[in-house]
């Protein structure tokens, strides 16, 4: 089905949402959550009338009370569910990738010589792709000499569902990933699934996370990886986000956001390469 017949059938199917209903729900997910819908009446509404439908409510002005009023932390989980967006791909922005690879990890491998330790963290990792890329990446770089590095990475997410598919670790690979990954970093999982070897999977921490949230984690980060979650943040959120991140970040560490973004200009990291920032 082309696109403009997908959008009338969904239309077609949605339920009616009242101005304030509107505006009630998208004003609690943004504060809560940083997530901007108000440009999004229809994804809204396709994306939840179901939901509204199979909860026995008749209309949108009943469940936004419930949900404001007496949501659980279930039917929060499954708001967010229905409304983030997941997309997420293995190799995505290579280029990213390659600074990694070349220069950011033999900087940090260099600075942990003495503890055999590096700090990681994928903010927004949705169904996990991104932080096992990372983790084949690092194990790649160090070869021979893996086993002796705690190369642990957090991975987080607000959305549950994203995060049960990421701990399940079960793909359908694109022609992007290198057949020698293909060959050492998954195992068959039946029919054109693979799954993600015990190696890289035991080595990523998977968590829920709120990035409106202060960020309180044990150790500071040798490296963020934010990559196409602050396009759906206002300006504000952006800002105030950018600057948690940076005091989470160990001094000559990195952060790495995606080319469909940009840091605001008041942000105290210095751009280093294309969506690569560093605190200097
Ligand atoms: C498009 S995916 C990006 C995945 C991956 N980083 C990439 O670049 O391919 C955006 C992710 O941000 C998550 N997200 C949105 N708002 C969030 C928030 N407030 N806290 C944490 N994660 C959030 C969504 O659930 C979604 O999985």
């Amino acid at each position: 089905m082309d696109t403009s017949k997908k959008q009338a059938a969904a239309a077609s199917t949605s339920m009616a949402i009242t101005d304030k209903d509107f505006n009630r729900l998208v004003t609690f997910v943004q504060g809560k959550y940083g997530i901007d819908l108000h440009q999004k009446r229809q994804l809204v509404t396709s994306r939840l009338s179901g939901t509204v439908k199979n909860m026995g409510y008749n209309s949108f002005t009943e469940y936004v009370d419930f949900l404001l009023k007496k949501g659980s932390g279930d039917d929060i989980n499954h708001l967010l569910s229905r409304l983030t967006t997941n997309y997420t791909y293995f190799m995505r922005e290579v280029e990213s990738f390659d600074y990694f690879t070349s220069t950011i990890l033999p900087d940090i491998v260099n600075k942990h010589q003495r503890d055999k330790c590096l700090s990681i963290w994928s903010a927004a990792c949705s169904s996990g792709e991104e932080p096992y890329n990372v983790s084949m990446y690092i194990m790649d770089y160090l070869g021979g000499q893996a086993s002796a590095w705690d190369t642990r990475l957090l991975a987080s997410d607000i959305s549950m569902d994203a995060l049960t598919k990421a701990k399940k670790g079960i793909y359908e690979l694109p022609d992007t990933i290198p057949p020698n990954w293909r060959k050492n970093y998954f195992k068959p999982a039946g029919g054109k699934q693979y799954e993600v070897a015990p190696r890289i999977k035991n080595n990523v921490i998977f968590k829920q996370f709120n990035l409106m949230d202060p960020i309180h984690f044990k150790r500071k980060f040798d490296v963020i990886f934010c990559r196409n979650v602050m396009i759906y943040f206002d300006q504000q959120t952006k800002s105030d986000l950018a600057r948690r991140m940076f005091d989470a970040t160990v001094p000559g560490g990195y952060l790495i956001i995606s080319k469909a973004e940009n840091l605001p200009p008041d942000t105290p990291y210095a751009r280093v390469a294309t969506s690569i920032f560093q605190k200097r």
